[in-house]
């Protein structure tokens, strides 16, 4: 199939030559056929939603999972009954949200009518229905006549198109008409709400966030996506049938990097510096306030403010597609603020990851002197991380490692017996190393603190009491024991003391 494009834009969509293409695409929707057209959320796949035959069409061409229904778009509040049998209930809800928030991103969820073919609603009993607040999409939709169901013109498992050129990679060829009407505003899909429950809950987060419908319906709720925050239910059975589905994803694997700001980003940045020495293709997506950290040789796209949520979403898909082009391979994302829409962009990004956000962790190991054993500690949890790293679990760089003495004399060198174990059995150059001693300071930004013995616990709690919720000994992180000081002892014995860290180390899931 040949695809024709057109544009429209502010100047030609009132012209003579606007209004013949949309009498064309009448004809081409009348006849079950496929058009492509701009919402303010992402490009619309649609098809005459009367139209069973047609409908199947977009599943073909999207590659969508037939059990995944669609939304069905009008560009008049009073179409929506040409498609709905509202419940009393669903109907006091849908008039209010209508009134308040459409046209606009929100897709309301009611029973529908036996218009509807299952193939659009894949026999639900229940029908998403949406307007538009997009000019041309409401022009669209008024010059085809017809309600238009339409997904997110992506192929399955993309990132939605928030671009005609985005379309264009994967639709090209497989659609009748796509219309370019710029860059969409909001950049995320429509929030989805069902109105057919006992309380409306969001099903989808998205640009009309909880905050906003609490205001007219106070009862609504919304879903959690978060794995651990999920009812074990709503993970085997999917209340919308998009959730179960991988959606969102680049080919590049995606990590988000959850913490404090600063943390995340030099993390994010030592990830980077990493991936280069492995050869690999990396990028990041950061904050405005993290890019002090970085240099001109990183990869960097910067989403916007961290409190910026509708400047993050706008880019989100874009920038995941853009990855792609350029052949990246891993993705490393700061996690967003999730206040307003910021809540949405969480959710898109949580699911382009797969699921994988990893808490920054700041391990602290003490000792006495920070000469031998923290530092040693220190040193091979480096070495496994960066191992860890070069095998693909990319995650690892999630964990930040440091270590101090409880008697440490600031800037003292470590010991030398400790530099050569180092060097010779875990070709690691630890000579650099000075002692720094614990304060307070040094104790609050660490996540997890792990002292040698139990002793160094003692005194270390004895001096800071305050810190005895993130204080531990290795040995009960690792169900092993204390690991002596092998201080003034032979090669020998750092040799052992280096192998018994090592072994609690890993042990201890470290
Ligand atoms: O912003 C948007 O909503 C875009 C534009 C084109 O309007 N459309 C869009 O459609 O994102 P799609 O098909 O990619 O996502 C529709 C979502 C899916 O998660 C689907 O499972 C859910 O809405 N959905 C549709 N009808 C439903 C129903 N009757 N019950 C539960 N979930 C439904
Ligand atoms: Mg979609």
């Amino acid at each position: 199939m040949v695809t024709e494009y057109f544009t429209v834009n502010e100047k030609n969509i009132d012209s003579e030559e606007t209004a013949e293409f949309l009498a064309h695409c009448k004809e081409i929707i009348s006849e079950g056929g496929l058009v492509v057209f701009p919402t303010e959320t992402v490009y619309g796949l649609g098809a005459d939603a009367l139209n069973g035959e047609a409908v199947k069409k977009i599943f073909t061409a999207k590659g969508r999972p037939a059990d995944n229904p669609l939304i069905v778009h009008i560009a008049d509040v009073k179409k929506a009954d040409d498609v709905s049998s509202m419940t009393e209930t669903e109907r006091e809800r849908f008039n209010k949200l209508a009134k308040a928030f459409w046209p606009g991103p929100l897709t309301m969820i009611v029973t529908k009518n036996e218009s509807v073919p299952d193939a659009v609603t894949c026999g639900l009993g229940t029908v998403g229905i949406r307007l538009p607040e997009n000019k041309y999409a409401r022009k669209f939709i008024e010059a085809v006549g017809t309600p238009i169901a339409a997904p997110s013109a992506n192929t399955s498992g993309k990132p939605s198109p928030t671009l005609a050129s985005h379309v264009k990679e994967d639709m090209d060829g497989k659609v009748n008409a796509i219309i370019d009407g710029g860059a969409c505003r909001v950049g995320l899909e429509s929030t989805v709400i069902d109105l057919t429950g006992e309380v409306p809950c969001i099903l989808r987060p998205g640009g009309v966030t909880l905050e906003m419908v609490k205001k007219i319906l106070p009862e609504a709720t919304q879903l959690a996506w978060k794995k651990e925050e999920q009812p074990k239910e709503d993970i085997e059975k999917p209340k919308s049938p998009g959730l179960k589905y991988k959606h969102y994803a680049p080919n590049a694997k995606v990590v988000i990097l959850q913490g404090d700001s600063d943390t995340v980003a030099k993390r994010i940045a030592w990830a980077l510096e990493n991936a280069r020495l492995r050869n690999a293709k990396a990028a990041a997506m950061i904050t405005v306030e993290q890019k002090k950290y970085f240099s001109k040789e990183d990869n960097i796209v910067c989403m916007g403010k961290a409190d910026d949520g509708e400047t993050q979403a706008a880019k989100l898909f874009a920038t995941l597609r853009d990855f792609d082009d350029c052949g990246i391979t891993e993705v490393y994302a700061t996690a967003m603020k999730e206040d307003g829409v910021g809540y949405a962009v969480m959710n898109r990004l949580y699911r382009a990851a797969g699921c994988l956000m990893v808490p920054c962790k700041k391990i602290l190991f003490v000792c006495t002197g920070n000469t031998c054993r923290s530092f040693m500690a220190e040193y091979i949890l480096k070495g496994l991380i960066e191992k860890r790293m070069a095998a693909g679990e990319i995650e690892a760089c999630a964990t930040e490692v440091s270590s101090a003495g409880v008697y440490a004399e600031d800037g003292g060198w470590p010991t030398e017996n400790a530099v050569d174990v180092l060097k010779d059995i875990y070709e690691i150059d630890g000579s650099q190393h000075r002692a720094t001693k614990v304060t307070a300071e040094i104790l609050d930004k660490a996540d997890l603190v792990l002292t040698m013995t139990a002793g160094h616990k003692r005194v270390l709690l004895g001096f800071f009491p305050e810190y005895a919720d993130k204080v531990f000994t290795l040995a009960e992180k690792a169900c092993g024991r204390d690991v002596e000081d092998p201080f003034a002892g032979s090669y020998k014995t750092y040799v052992d003391s280096a192998m018994h860290i090592e072994e609690m180390i890993v042990k201890a899931g470290l």
